[in-house]
């Protein structure tokens, strides 16, 4: 049996995959952004250990998040799914992009902040490959005035992280997924892809002894490999982002 945390979990794939892992007999815990969230997600994921709280807009309540997480001791795998999609000019409590704050600063938080796993996924999206992952014209003083990522420039931040944890933790299994474009609140109604199908990856990734699960640094869909945009391995790249997210939250990735 695993133990494993997932963002975002009060709905959508990070439900569902919750769900599969309970299911499968594995021990879960959720988080959602406030606390009737919560409520909800624990009565949709009958057998979760229990929901945390934190609205990952805000860099304070993402720092409590992983020290919340902490105090519970420690995880096989941590699932980043929670992600938001809302129009570039929405603005977070530390004056940030909402999409950066939440899909791209936010899993940096966490990943520095919380014991370390065995295995750590990242989601993604194929939309990545629009994105621009140069971060030209991206600094702390740009994104707290003028500068707004679009969802499709987050998703590469995170093959952006996801690449570079796997670099930099040897030790840990780092990857990322595209789930497919699947019917969640996200997704909408006619997204034409298998929900079922675009949770079962990041389970897989989270508990399987499968040597195809135990790599490192890859991006998956339907368990398999796929290609990522070769801007988001490149290594210099890595570094200016873990950077930008260290200045922007004071938050360090250590070599540990
Ligand atoms: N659906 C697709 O077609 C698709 C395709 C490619 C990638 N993805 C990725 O898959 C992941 C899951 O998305 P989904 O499709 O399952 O969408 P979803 O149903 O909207 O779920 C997103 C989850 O993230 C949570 N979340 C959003 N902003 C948050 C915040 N500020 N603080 C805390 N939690 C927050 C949401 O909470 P609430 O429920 O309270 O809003 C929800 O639980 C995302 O990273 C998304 O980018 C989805």
């Amino acid at each position: 049996m695993a133990r494993i945390f997932i963002t975002g979990s009060a709905d959508g794939l990070g439900q569902l995959a919750a769900k599969l892992l309970i299911e499968q007999g594995h021990q879960v815990v959720l988080h959602a952004r406030n606390a009737e969230r919560a409520r909800q997600a624990l009565a949709q994921a009958p057998g979760a250990e229990k929901a945390l709280v934190a609205d990952l807009s805000s860099i304070e309540e993402t720092k409590r998040l992983a020290a919340d997480v902490n105090v519970l001791g420690h995880f096989d795998a941590i699932i980043h799914n929670a992600g938001d999609y809302k129009v570039s000019s929405d603005r977070t409590v530390d004056g940030l992009p909402m999409v950066f704050a939440v899909n791209s600063l936010a899993p940096y938080i966490l990943t520095c902040l919380i014991h370390k796993p065995q295995r750590l996924i990242y989601i993604s999206s194929d939309l990545h490959v629009q994105g621009d992952a140069s971060l030209i014209g991206l600094t702390a003083d740009s994104l707290r005035s003028h500068a707004s990522p679009s969802y499709p420039d987050s998703k590469a931040h995170v093959l952006l992280l996801s690449n570079a944890v796997s670099r930099r933790w040897p030790s840990v299994y780092s990857n990322s997924v595209h789930p497919g474009w699947v019917p969640t609140k996200m997704g909408g109604d006619n997204a034409p892809d298998d929900l079922l199908k675009g949770a079962e990856t990041q389970v897989w990734l989270a508990t399987s002894t499968d040597a195809g699960a135990l790599v490192s640094g890859r991006y998956f869909h339907h368990q398999k490999e796929k290609p990522f945009l070769p801007a988001t391995g490149d290594v210099v790249l890595q570094e200016k982002f873990l950077a930008l997210c260290e200045e922007l939250s004071g938050v360090r990735f250590e070599i540990k």
